[in-house]
């Protein structure tokens, strides 16, 4: 994983939409089987281009994002957004785009309009059927039987709280319904099937609280799948990845870093108790434990893999088997962007 599809050497300016058109049901299939795609060598010069290739791919694309990242539209596109507008040099922890919602989005197209040039800055990429596969029994069995909880706050624009690690508060419910009405929240939530009550002396303060399953069948091959947000939103998650980044990559800044991130996140979480913008425990309310993250954080990184972007690459990604994470680096040139799929709904089906 990925599959690479390059055009041969000889061939100038070949047309990737062409070869999607005649290629479309071979394609899909090498998605589903493999987990992602990556093409390469095409002519991708612009967000425009990938917007293109991206609707040939997949025409039934959404724009809208419910998700805890920061992004943009890239200017003039409908469906080319910024990955994150998060420091370069922050560690995004594996994830499947959006999965702690009741229907994530079904492919993810991520595509380098500027390769980083300097080390770090990969999308690295995890089989989440293997990372099933691969936890332990008693804690999978633990999971199935107790299930998850997610406990999403946001604030207003401007109440975010400062001096955080989690780059998830960065982001007010202003900003993600794209609204400042109450009542329009609450219609959007109605449709899209998530609760929503308001908290704070001034109920301006958005919370979801909801139980999901922890694991998914894989909608095409019916392979279970590891499906869940538990490590992202865990308070040790950010360090550990910080000191994971810097053993592979040896760049003595995310060290520093990451000595900075365990004080913080131990002050935060521990001495003062706060919670994440997105906190996960097991359904019942029990805390995943410190061991308990550490065997899912492990089983994880052993299925990662690190792919060097090159310039015009599109990444195809099953948003429902392979997850997808950001590298730090500290080139500040990267220039990643991403589409999506419309989504869906997730299934109550037993694993
Ligand atoms: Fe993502």
């Amino acid at each position: 994983m990925p599959l690479v599809i390059s055009p041969k050497e000889h061939i100038k300016n070949f047309c990737l939409k062409r070869f999607i058109q005649y290629n479309r049901d071979w394609i899909d299939q090498q998605v589903s089987e493999y987990g992602a795609v990556l093409y390469r060598g095409f002519d991708i010069n612009s967000a425009a281009d990938v917007e293109e290739a991206v609707k040939a791919l997949e025409p039934d694309l959404s724009n809208e994002y419910r998700g805890t990242s920061p992004r943009n539209a890239v200017n003039g596109s409908t469906y080319v957004f910024s990955a994150a507008e998060v420091p370069s040099h922050y560690p995004i922890a594996q994830h499947l785009e959006m999965s702690f919602l009741p229907a994530p989005p079904r492919r993810l197209f991520f595509s380098a309009l500027q390769a980083p040039k300097t080390k770090g800055g990969e999308t690295a990429l995890s089989d989440f059927r293997k990372v099933y596969r691969d936890i332990p029994k008693d804690l999978r069995e633990k999971l199935a039987r107790k299930k998850l909880r997610y406990t999403r706050t946001h604030y207003r624009k401007g109440a975010n709280p400062l001096f955080t690690n989690d780059i998830s508060s960065l982001d007010s419910w202003h900003d993600i319904f794209k609204t400042t009405d109450r009542s329009k929240v609450e219609e959007i939530a109605a449709k899209e099937n998530f609760p929503v009550r308001w908290e704070g002396k001034n109920k301006d303060v958005f919370v979801s609280e909801y139980q999901s399953e922890p694991f998914q069948l894989h909608p095409v091959t019916k392979e279970p799948v590891w499906f869940n947000h538990a490590q992202v939103f865990h308070w040790t998650t950010y360090p550990s990845e910080l000191w994971n980044s810097f053993k592979r990559i040896r760049d003595i800044r995310l060290l520093l870093q990451c000595g900075k991130a365990w004080t913080m996140a131990f002050t935060t979480y521990v001495v003062f108790r706060r919670k994440m913008a997105l906190t996960v425990t097991f359904g019942d309310g029990e805390p995943i434990s410190i061991k308990e993250m550490g065997i899912i954080r492990k089983t994880i990184h052993r299925h990662m893999i690190f792919n060097r972007w090159q310039k015009g690459d599109i990444l195809e990604i099953d948003n429902f088997a392979t997850s997808h994470g950001r590298e730090p680096t500290y080139d500040k040139g990267r220039k990643i962007v991403v589409s999506w799929s419309s989504a869906l709904t997730k299934s109550n089906d037993p694993v």
